[in-house]
């Protein structure tokens, strides 16, 4: 059977970082409230870095990693909602970054925080077709552009970086089966509006928008339809969900991952967090946490491993690979 394996990870980190007591002067809000309610102690903000910056750190890092050269990589996918630029897309930056040759196709996707397992799904898809032999998938975010700094109810949640990781298929392990669902009925819970359209024929009042969130619709939504993905990729997998070795899942918060782990009766131990470091990273979260527990040793050749995002959209998904 033809699997996509995560052969490389990288992860590239802002240097500035944010203690939650550095968070109550800009807000009112205090370090008890913060990790109470989200787990999260510090956050890392972009300041001389860029999206393309941290997108290129990370794809340099797991391309070492990888042992891959840039001649080899064939399609370049970079999932991010906070562009910095609307063209050229990201990866195409990130292909110009890196020499990677024009043989390569580079495209960006924006599914939030759900767009690191979306995009990995791509690439499997791709590789179940034949095409392409080796793929660079970056999550990246400069979320922090999006964010109104006034406001508590969001602001203490997020944070800047990225993580890559290069893919091929293989026969040996990888990707086994994938879930992934969308519910755009359910968008307004999480948004950030672009700027208005202005030209000729429409004049409108510019207002410049910052994410806005309803989170308890955001958490019951998370608690519920995480467990259900993850339960679809284990059954159709054939695979017993005490037997899967680790959870990782988008770093969104303490209690949802806890809840998760409940609602799937599996110890809370199975399920890696840096969140308290980092905040939320929306899209490159899973592949800075990938990374860092592939270079803790925690990744086992043979074991299964669940991967799961979720985010605006709504969007959902999971991923079951053997390692
Ligand atoms: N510091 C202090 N008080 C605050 C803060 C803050 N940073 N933010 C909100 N509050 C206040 C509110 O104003 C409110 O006060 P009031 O009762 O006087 O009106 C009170 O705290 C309670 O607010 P709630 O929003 O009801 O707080 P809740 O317990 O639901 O916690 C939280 C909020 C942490 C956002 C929670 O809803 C949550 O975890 N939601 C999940 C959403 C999430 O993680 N989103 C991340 C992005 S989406 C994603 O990645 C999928």
């Amino acid at each position: 059977m033809m699997m996509t394996r995560i052969i490389g990870t990288g992860s590239a980190l802002p240097e500035a970082v944010l203690t939650n007591d550095d968070m109550s002067a800009l807000v009112e809000t205090s370090d008890e409230w913060i990790a109470s309610r989200t787990g999260i102690r510090t956050r890392h903000l972009a300041g001389k870095e860029s999206g393309v910056s941290m997108a290129s750190e990370a794809a340099r890092r797991a391309m070492e990693n990888a042992g891959a050269h840039p001649e080899e990589i064939d399609l370049i996918i970079v999932a991010t909602c906070s562009v910095d630029n609307f063209f050229p897309n990201t990866a195409c930056s990130v292909q110009k970054e890196l020499g990677i040759p024009n043989t390569a196709a580079a495209f960006d996707m924006n599914v939030a925080c759900a767009g690191f397992v979306y995009a990995l799904h791509t690439v499997h898809a791709y590789f179940l077709a034949g095409i392409y032999k080796k793929a660079l998938i970056v999550g990246v975010e400069a979320i922090s552009r999006l964010i109104d700094w006034t406001d508590r109810s969001t602001c203490v949640l997020f944070g800047d970086g990225a993580g890559a990781a290069v893919v091929e298929p293989s026969e040996e392990g990888g990707v086994i089966c994938i879930s992934q669902h969308a519910d755009g009925s359910l968008g307004d819970a999480l948004v950030c509006e672009n700027r208005e359209i202005e030209n000729p024929v429409s004049k409108r009042e510019q207002q410049l928008s910052y994410i806005k969130m309803n989170g308890q619709a955001v958490f019951k939504f998370a608690v519920t339809r995480v467990p259900e993905c993850i339960h679809e990729v284990v059954d159709k997998g054939g695979v017993d969900i005490n037997d899967v070795s680790l959870f990782l899942m988008h770093q969104a918060n303490e209690r949802i991952l806890q809840s998760v782990a409940k609602r799937l009766k599996v110890d809370i131990a199975k399920f890696p967090m840096n969140l308290q470091k980092y905040g939320n990273t929306s899209a490159a979260s899973l592949p800075i946490l990938l990374d860092e527990v592939s270079r803790e040793g925690l990744l086992k050749r043979g074991e299964y491993v669940v991967l799961s995002g979720f985010g605006a959209g709504l969007t959902w998904g999971a991923t079951l690979l053997k390692w």
